[in-house]
């Protein structure tokens, strides 16, 4: 089991659980969350979501063994029909509230994640990147939108072109995160925040919550189906597969024959 869901006082709960990967997520796992996002936005019982991982890791991103034998967008199928797509769309269409506990590094889609959660809460040990370029990939889900909105275009090409890590604090003083939590207090603190839903009225949350996102809603699917198809082109360009061999050969991957 590497999605565990369970709904509790309230709030369903999605755990990433596949510590020996570092939580990657594959194709499977995303279908697991966005079929648990959507049973949690149909369930009148359920106030608000929890996303979180294991001790020391939220998921390192996308597993890069399915990136080659699974890329979205395989056999000619849409790309936006493919189960990453629809974890990202029930992400973002949800109207219920999600919070996140980032138990540990949040990598690639990891952080991209975060970008639409309502609520995020990092333990003090974690550390955030999005190194998509130094994977020969692109950002995706509309980071490259929502990040530099939120830290401005100087530290968002840090973040993005580089991939630099940023730690918990940075990510609260840009708001990507609303505070830092020790390792220990992390999920049960984002626990605490989402059973603050079960004292509001449903309605009127939803309401709020739609509200909220409807202003950049039209410009953030654009972004995304935009950032999508260039995404999935470069799954399959040469650069990327230097990337993802390099990885699981455990060396530095050498790009000096690209042009
Ligand atoms: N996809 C597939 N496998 C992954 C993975 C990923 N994203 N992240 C980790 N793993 C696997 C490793 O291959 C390794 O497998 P093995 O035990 O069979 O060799 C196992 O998980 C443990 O990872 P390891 O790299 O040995 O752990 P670490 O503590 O040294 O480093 C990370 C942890 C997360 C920093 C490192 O694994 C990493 O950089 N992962 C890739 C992150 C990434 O680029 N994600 C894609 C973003 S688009």
């Amino acid at each position: 089991m590497t999605i565990r869901t369970a709904t509790l006082n309230g709030v369903t709960t999605i755990e990433i659980a596949r510590p020996e990967k570092k939580n990657a997520l594959t194709t499977a796992m995303y279908q697991a969350m966005a079929d648990a996002l959507r049973a949690a936005a149909e369930d009148p019982a359920v106030r608000a979501v929890l996303i979180t991982g294991q001790p020391g890791i939220f998921t390192s991103g996308n597993d890069i063994e399915d990136f080659m034998a699974r890329p979205p967008g395989q056999g000619g199928s849409a790309v936006a029909e493919s189960p990453v797509f629809q974890f990202m769309r029930a992400l973002l269409e949800c109207d219920k509230p999600v919070v996140a506990a980032v138990t540990g590094g949040a990598i690639g889609i990891g952080t991209t994640m975060l970008l639409h959660c309502d609520f995020v809460y990092v333990s003090d040990e974690a550390r955030l990147a999005m190194p998509f370029v130094a994977l020969g990939l692109v950002p995706e889900f509309a980071s490259s939108l929502l990040v530099p909105q939120l830290m401005g275009q100087r530290m968002a090409a840090e973040k993005l072109l580089f991939g630099d890590p940023f730690t918990p604090e940075q990510a609260v003083e840009c708001g990507i995160a609303n505070a830092v939590l020790p390792a220990s207090e992390v999920v049960n603190h984002a626990r605490r925040i989402a059973e603050r839903f079960n004292a509001l009225p449903p309605g009127a949350v939803r309401e709020a919550k739609r509200l909220m996102r409807e202003p950049q809603r039209a410009e953030i699917l654009k972004v995304i189906a935009a950032e999508g198809t260039l995404f999935a082109a470069r799954l399959r360009s040469p650069e990327a597969m230097e990337a993802f061999q390099a990885f699981f050969q455990k060396r530095k991957p050498d790009f000096s024959k690209f042009s």
